[in-house]
């Protein structure tokens, strides 16, 4: 495991990945696509079953995407076939690059480039097939392909090509993606060549409780299931906040807010990538329930939202596969996920839109305090309607006996 950290509640996945492996090395491949949120535990998973398999004698190809690396061509393919070509003797590779494999070099940084391939780029995904028949002759190996979100689409084609390829092969393919980012065509192309889609389900609060005192063995019981409560299953959640509070000699409910701006902050990183590709409407339905928060209706929506109902159901849908909104509950799936959301609102953005929030539900007859709720998060002062909206908020709240709503 990379962090070495003790993986909970993924012996069923874990169990499955070892039978891949074992199949491979018995000469009859397969792949695997595991599609989960950030951190969820994707890549602890690949590091488990690097390891097995490399124990088990098998070689390894591995790679990762990279965010800012989709465009860059092959960049993926010469991850997963440089290091052992380069590592092999110049005779055995002008072997395994030889006949029906010889247009593979074009891709990668090593032997020589084929001029031909050059003009028939086609040519190169089935001479990168032949490249991995020939790597596999001799022993089974292990392929690993981690955030394929990120992946460049050549080499994206590489593994459909082998997935439809994979059983007669000694090889077992691994590939770990986040739902809703990444080129959607080929990554669904992939899912539907693979029989088997693992998800990973969030842990449960028994394995969070046991995460976290691993991590802080003398944390006191009530601020542990406060971490266990804020984390929400999420192993990444889960350890951000607990780091944050690693180095802190006392722990309080500010220490445990210091944790969870650190979550934050890691979290808001992971998610920009998710926001930029969301539809212009999915993005406008995402900010208007970050800002609507509770109590949230689909027509309500589409007002703050500036879009009609049906759009909104659309983008429902959308930001239920980028595992950012519950379409049932009209929720983000995570707190801290509204919480990002929300805070990359600038300053004037965020007014005019709890302004609009008021005013469709002061529209709507929705309880004053909550209309009220919602003005005062609008920059003060600076707007009549505000002003008078506020005033008959504060009088309705005094009438119901809630004097300190009225005057905070
Ligand atoms: N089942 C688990 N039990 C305990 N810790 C876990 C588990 N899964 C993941 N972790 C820890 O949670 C953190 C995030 O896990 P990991 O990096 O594997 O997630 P990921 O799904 O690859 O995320 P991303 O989409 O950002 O790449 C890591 O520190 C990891 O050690
Ligand atoms: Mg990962």
């Amino acid at each position: 495991m990379t962090s070495g950290r003790r993986l909970f509640e993924r012996e069923v996945e874990v169990r499955l990945l070892h039978g891949l492996v074992d199949r491979a090395a018995a000469g009859t491949g397969g792949i695997v696509l595991i599609e989960a949120a950030p951190g969820l535990g994707k890549s602890s998973l690949l590091a488990d079953v690097v390891e097995y398999a490399t124990e088990a004698g098998l070689g390894v190809l591995r790679a990762a995407g990279h965010e800012l690396e989709g465009d860059y061509g092959w960049g993926v393919v010469r991850a997963l076939f440089d290091p052992t070509l380069r590592r092999m003797p110049a005779e055995a590779r002008s072997e395994v690059l030889d006949g029906p494999a010889r247009a593979a070099a074009t891709a990668l940084s090593v032997g020589p480039e084929d001029p031909r391939a050059a003009q028939d780029p086609s040519a190169i995904v089935p001479a990168l097939y032949w490249l991995t028949v020939n790597l596999t002759e001799s022993r089974g190996h292990l392929m690993v392909v981690d955030d394929a979100h990120w992946a460049d689409e050549p080499s994206l084609r590489l593994l459909v090509y082998l997935a439809a390829r994979v059983e007669s092969l000694p090889l077992a393919m691994v590939v770990a993606t986040r739902p809703g980012e990444g080129p959607a065509l080929l990554l669904d192309h992939l899912a539907r060549r693979v029989p088997e889609v693992v998800t990973l389900a969030p842990l449960s609060a028994a394995a969070s409780v046991r995460l976290v005192e691993d991590e802080l063995a003398n944390l006191q019981p009530a601020l542990r299931d406060r971490c266990v409560e804020l984390g929400a299953g999420v192993p990444l959640y889960l350890v951000e906040i607990v780091r944050a509070l690693a180095d802190g000699t006392e722990w309080t409910e500010g220490t445990i807010g210091r944790g969870l701006a650190a979550a934050r902050r890691s979290l808001s990183h992971l998610l920009r990538p998710r926001l930029a590709a969301l539809s212009p409407s999915g993005r406008a339905v995402a900010d208007a329930i970050a800002v609507l928060e509770s109590e949230v209706t689909v027509p309500v929506v589409a007002g703050v939202a500036g879009v009609d109902v049906a759009t909104v159901l659309d983008a429902l849908d959308e930001l239920d596969r980028a595992e950012l909104v519950s379409s049932a509950s009209l929720t983000f799936k995570h707190p801290l996920l509204r919480d990002v959301v929300y805070g990359l609102f600038g300053t004037q953005r965020r007014a005019d839109a709890h302004r609009r929030c008021a005013q469709l539900l002061a529209a709507g007859r929705a309880p004053v305090e909550r209309v009220c709720g919602h003005l005062l998060l609008v920059v003060p002062g600076t707007d009549a309607e505000v002003r008078r909206l506020l005033t008959s908020g504060a009088e309705s709240a005094m009438s119901k006996g809630a004097p300190r709503s009225a005057i905070s």
